[in-house]
């Protein structure tokens, strides 16, 4: 390729820029949630929130990697502070499921937009997280199943840590 010349066009380039920054947040988000649950003594939780701000990172590391293997520039924007006190359990699953179903309508939006620029690489590379994104929220609907079943609190909770202490990060 030379100097210069780009795979993906500027609109392209700008909005994989915006995802690098979404996924940076969601980490950022899943880490406090992390720190908060790590705080109440939920060190299984706080695991669940810790892999799941691993796996984030990865998210904008894969798009990061994108950009530059497509000759593009990597912008990168301030990051949000994410909330650092939760109510309860049920309240940052629920505020986890809603920032993923943000996050899926965002890659719809990405793949939109790479269909309408004939950009066919971007479209291969979204089918990742459009997968991806199925995963995320059946995660996170399994949880809440679980926490409507025995409540907020009481010895249900302690099982649910102990099985969310078990998850272990994976690179894809
Ligand atoms: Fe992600
Ligand atoms: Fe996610």
């Amino acid at each position: 390729m030379k100097k210069g010349e780009k795979m993906i066009n500027k609109k392209m380039e700008t909005a994989l820029n915006e995802q690098i920054n979404k996924e940076i947040y969601s980490a950022y988000l899943y880490m406090s949630m992390s720190a908060h649950t790590t705080h109440i003594g939920l060190t299984g939780f706080a695991n669940w929130f810790m892999v799941q701000y691993q796996e984030e990172m990865e998210h904008a590391m894969k798009i990061y990697k994108y950009l530059q293997d497509q000759g593009s520039k990597v912008h990168l924007k301030e990051i949000e502070a994410p909330p650092s006190s939760f109510k309860d359990l049920m309240d940052m699953f629920q505020q986890t499921l809603k920032h993923e179903q943000f996050i899926t309508k965002s890659i719809h939006d990405l793949v939109n937009l790479a269909m309408k620029e004939n950009d066919y690489a971007t479209q291969i590379f979204l089918q990742w997280f459009v997968t991806e994104q199925i995963e995320e929220e059946a995660n996170d609907n399994e949880i809440i199943g679980k926490l409507k079943l025995v409540g907020d609190k009481g010895n249900g909770i302690f099982m649910i840590d102990r099985q969310l202490g078990e998850r272990t990060f994976h690179s894809n």
